[in-house]
């Protein structure tokens, strides 16, 4: 089944419109389909090459290096927990375990109600303000200790509302 229906596909040329290539679209067209869909179905791979007039494996590796797009279904607020060598120093690690207890899940794996994604990441580039959470790759949350986890959580929710448990 197509993702991109002729509403969708109309949104996508107009984008690939503001382009001079439409190479140049690839990432602002995955945008759509993950703000449609809440990750990139392996449907939407092909047919954004087939837009931008480039490959499968382009599509592929784009999506894979880049840590906001998911080519599979994740919860409604993706958090992603720096772990790298500032955070770890100021006790992510903590923050990590406070973050599983309170989810009751591991990294990786999402809520049973779809509402939250635990993941690790890299440095976000805001070593001073570690450890640091980022959520759903636009909100920063700093200096978040374990003793801030719960509330941090509770707020979220409170923000997002519920999740239906299909993660949008
Ligand atoms: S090490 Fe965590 S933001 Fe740089």
């Amino acid at each position: 089944m197509a993702v991109f229906t002729e509403d969708l596909l109309k949104e996508a040329e107009s984008i690939i419109a503001q382009y001079p290539h439409r190479k140049a679209a690839i990432m602002p067209l995955l945008w759509l389909v993950q703000e449609k869909f809440g990750y990139i179905p392996n449907e939407a791979v092909l047919e954004v090459a087939e837009l931008t007039g480039t490959t499968l494996v382009h599509i592929e590796a784009i999506i894979k290096f880049y840590e906001m797009f998911h080519d599979h279904p994740v919860g409604k607020c993706q958090l992603m927990l720096c772990t790298n060598v500032s955070c770890l120093l100021q006790g992510a690690d903590k923050t990590l375990q406070k973050l599983k207890e309170v989810l009751g899940i591991n990294v990786g794996e999402t809520t049973s109600d779809g509402m939250f994604t635990l993941e690790e990441v890299e440095c976000l580039a805001a070593c001073d303000k570690a450890p640091v959470l980022l959520v759903n790759a636009m909100d920063l949350y700093e200096k978040v200790k374990p003793d801030k986890v719960e509330q941090i959580i509770a707020d979220l929710i409170e923000r997002y509302g519920k999740s239906d448990g299909t993660g949008k």
